[in-house]
């Protein structure tokens, strides 16, 4: 098959000012807008910095992603967001179920299919995170784990409407922010049965059309085209790497070199 575009979504989390995420949108733009457009990129700012990042990013070919979104669109639901006024600020992309919002919040695979239905619901493209533990992956329980968050999560889930894009995130947790990485081989593995749990839930030209993979976990200029290939994963889902402007671009332009 062959996936039009690979994706680098940045994870900004809770690392930078509404100050710094202006600063570095003023500088990453004009640099992005330089490289090949083939590569499509995401910012996933904090919640307090969309709405500059929306004024900013407007007509760039960046797009804006949020870090978490809410299931219900209005109601009396104290700090949360609305996937209605997500869309009013031209966010497309939202995070949902990332291992620190399951870890600090207790977020649940459940709650994350919630949101996977409210997203979709209002034209925002998911980005649904599973991965496993190092204690999971030490007893051998890896795939075991990963498939079984991903089987809960999509339970309610219809399929997607034409067009529209679901994206699954690779993300073992203990090679998030550790410099760890999963090799290519043992993470492309992993993904292998993700996919294949969609398939049993979709079908397999649904999965081939509108579903895409990505890898997340101390993703960095160097190591990121063994990640994103097209027989691998179709983007990434880097955080550390995209803070600093000079090497998310090296990750970007990495990308280009071996997606012809
Ligand atoms: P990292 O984080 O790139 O800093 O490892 C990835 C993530 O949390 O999505």
């Amino acid at each position: 098959m062959t996936v039009e575009h690979p994706y680098i979504i940045a994870n900004w989390k809770m690392q930078l000012s509404p100050a710094d995420v202006e600063q570095r949108l003023r500088d990453v733009r004009p640099a992005i807008e330089q490289l090949d457009h083939r590569v499509r990129t995401v910012i996933c700012p904090s919640f307090l910095s969309l709405a500059t990042a929306s004024r900013l990013l407007a007509g760039s070919p960046i797009s804006l992603g949020a870090q978490d979104v809410f299931w219900a669109e209005r109601g009396a639901y104290t700090g949360e967001i609305s996937p209605l006024d997500l869309r009013t600020l031209n966010v497309t992309y939202a995070i949902i179920g990332h291992s620190e919002r399951r870890q600090h919040l207790g977020e649940t695979d459940v709650m994350a299919g919630r949101k996977m239905i409210a997203a979709m619901g209002h034209g925002l493209q998911p980005i649904l995170c599973v991965g496993e533990s190092a204690a999971q992956r030490a007893a051998g329980q890896a795939e075991t784990v990963v498939r079984h968050q991903l089987a809960e999560a999509f339970r309610s889930v219809p399929p997607p409407t034409r067009g529209q894009r679901i994206f699954v995130a690779y993300e073992p947790v203990w090679a998030i922010g550790t410099g760890e990485f999963a090799s290519a081989e043992v993470a492309t593995d992993v993904m292998r049965v993700l996919e294949q749990t969609l398939v049993d839930l979709y079908g397999a030209g649904l999965v081939e059309q509108q579903f895409r993979f990505l890898y997340g976990g101390s993703v960095n200029p160097d190591n990121i085209t063994s990640y994103v290939q097209p027989e691998r994963f179709h983007g990434a889902l880097a955080a550390t790497a995209t803070l600093e402007v000079e090497s998310f671009i090296r990750l970007v332009t990495a990308v280009t070199q071996v997606w012809r």
